[in-house]
């Protein structure tokens, strides 16, 4: 699903949170991020599985305005059953830095 498509869902249904599941756009899809600004509800998810070769770290991250972050943030601790260790937080904070200046070349 390209932008233009996804930012008529989110005026279409905007008392409705849009997900957008970024799991492989490093590999070369276009990332909602910059739409954050304009659209409360949305909200992006990537993994840091996939381009950043991660998966075992079982790390993601969750990108949106301050409400819906905060409201994930309240419920986090009822559904998580795995929250993220000190060692795993170092490690993807460290591979988020590093993929970001390695994954340029393979972006469009
Ligand atoms: C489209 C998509 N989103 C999210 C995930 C979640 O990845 P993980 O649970 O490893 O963070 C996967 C994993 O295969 C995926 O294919």
């Amino acid at each position: 699903m390209g932008l233009a498509q996804i930012e008529q869902l989110l005026k279409l249904y905007p008392q409705r949170v849009v997900l957008v599941d970024e799991a492989y756009v490093d590999f070369g899809g276009d990332s909602a991020i910059p739409l954050i600004d304009q659209y409360p509800n949305l909200l992006v998810v990537h993994t840091l599985s996939k381009s950043r070769s991660l998966a075992g770290l079982r790390v993601g991250f969750a990108c949106g305005q301050a409400p819906l972050i905060d409201a994930l943030a309240r419920v986090k601790n009822s559904f998580n059953s795995y929250p993220l260790d000190r060692l795993a937080i170092a490690g993807a904070l460290a591979a988020l830095k590093t993929t970001l200046t390695l994954s340029r070349p393979a972006r469009r």
